[in-house]
């Protein structure tokens, strides 16, 4: 056993939701030696949680009593938690999802002494439309979408946690890239075909990796508060898209103006909070 192995042996870590993201960080808290529960919402990925965590359970954030169990006796929780679908959701969909959960787990940390840091994933859509302009953790949020409410309302909840013992942080994450996820392969799908928007919109990426990374770096450190978690590009879509079509050699993507574009985000995110906390980016500037 490694000493990093010793140092974490024994401490309760929880991933509410073990999907793409929450999978790989209960994998790497595993590894290294934590005690690592993981939930679904269904029975069937059980044995697959099996071998990445040692208590997995089935359960749903909106039963209160569900997620007063799962927590207890636990130091530290990540939510991890998004709609369960292949396709984009309606709204009421995002509200089932996040509201309840939220509003559960800040009504069951009331009454539990264990716990002593939650880091909770939200999105850097919440900065929505700001004309490309720069935004940090201080700037305003978008709520005119009835996707972006439901996201600021559940950031509202989660950050309205009102105890000095429990450090609760809150990272934006961008669009998440990574394995099974190649944004080579995302984009790449999209060559010759026209997409909504005129791509003149700012996007925001991060690596899995650096999510996993900077989830673990949050746990060390104790940070409380909310920190943007996207990587050092500042493309537009247009400019994304014609990157890695070009480097594909592929046909360049079109725009159909006539239409609002997938994205709610139009925004540079700024990353210096994390990187001044002293996180290290992994991929910086890479998008693979
Ligand atoms: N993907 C992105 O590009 C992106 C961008 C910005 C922010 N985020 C945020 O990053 C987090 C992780 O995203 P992801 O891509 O890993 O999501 P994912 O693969 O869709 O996984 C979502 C997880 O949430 C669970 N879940 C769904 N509804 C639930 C409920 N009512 N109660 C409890 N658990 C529930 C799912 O259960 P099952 O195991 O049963 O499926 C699954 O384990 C989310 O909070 C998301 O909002 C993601």
């Amino acid at each position: 056993m490694t000493e990093q192995q010793q140092q974490n042996l024994g401490k309760k870590v929880t991933v509410m939701g073990c999907g793409y993201v929450g999978k790989a960080v209960a994998s790497y808290w595993y590894e290294k030696g934590y005690y690592v529960t993981g939930t679904t919402t269904r029975e069937e990925k059980i044995s697959d949680l099996e071998t990445i965590t040692h208590r997995s359970i089935v359960m749903r954030g909106d039963e209160l009593e569900a997620v007063e169990k799962v927590i207890n006796n636990q130091e530290t929780i990540l939510v991890s938690i998004a709609p369960i679908s292949d396709r984009q959701v309606d709204a009421e969909a995002y509200a089932q999802t996040y509201l309840p959960t939220a509003k559960n787990l800040v009504t069951a940390l009331t009454s539990n002494s264990t716990v002593k840091q939650v880091i909770y994933l939200s999105s850097g859509s919440v900065y929505g439309d700001k004309k490309g302009e720069w935004v940090d953790e201080n700037s305003s949020l978008y709520t005119e979408s009835d996707y972006n409410k439901v996201l600021v309302e559940a950031e509202k909840i989660v950050l309205e946690l009102n105890r000095d013992d429990i450090n609760v942080c809150l990272l934006r994450l961008g669009g998440i890239y990574g394995p099974k996820r190649e944004l080579d392969k995302r984009i790449g799908r999209m060559a010759g075909k026209i997409l909504p928007g005129d791509g003149s919109n700012y996007v925001a990426w991060i690596h899995l990796d650096d999510v996993v990374s900077a989830v673990e770096f949050i746990n060390k450190k104790g940070c409380h508060g909310v920190y943007n978690l996207v990587n050092d590009v500042k493309l537009t879509s247009k400019e994304l898209c014609d990157l890695i079509c070009d480097r594909q050699q592929l046909e360049r993507v079109s725009w159909d103006d006539s239409k609002p574009p997938f994205s709610a985000l139009n925004a540079r995110v700024d990353n210096s909070k994390i990187k001044q906390e002293g996180y290290k980016f992994i991929y910086d500037d890479t998008l693979v």
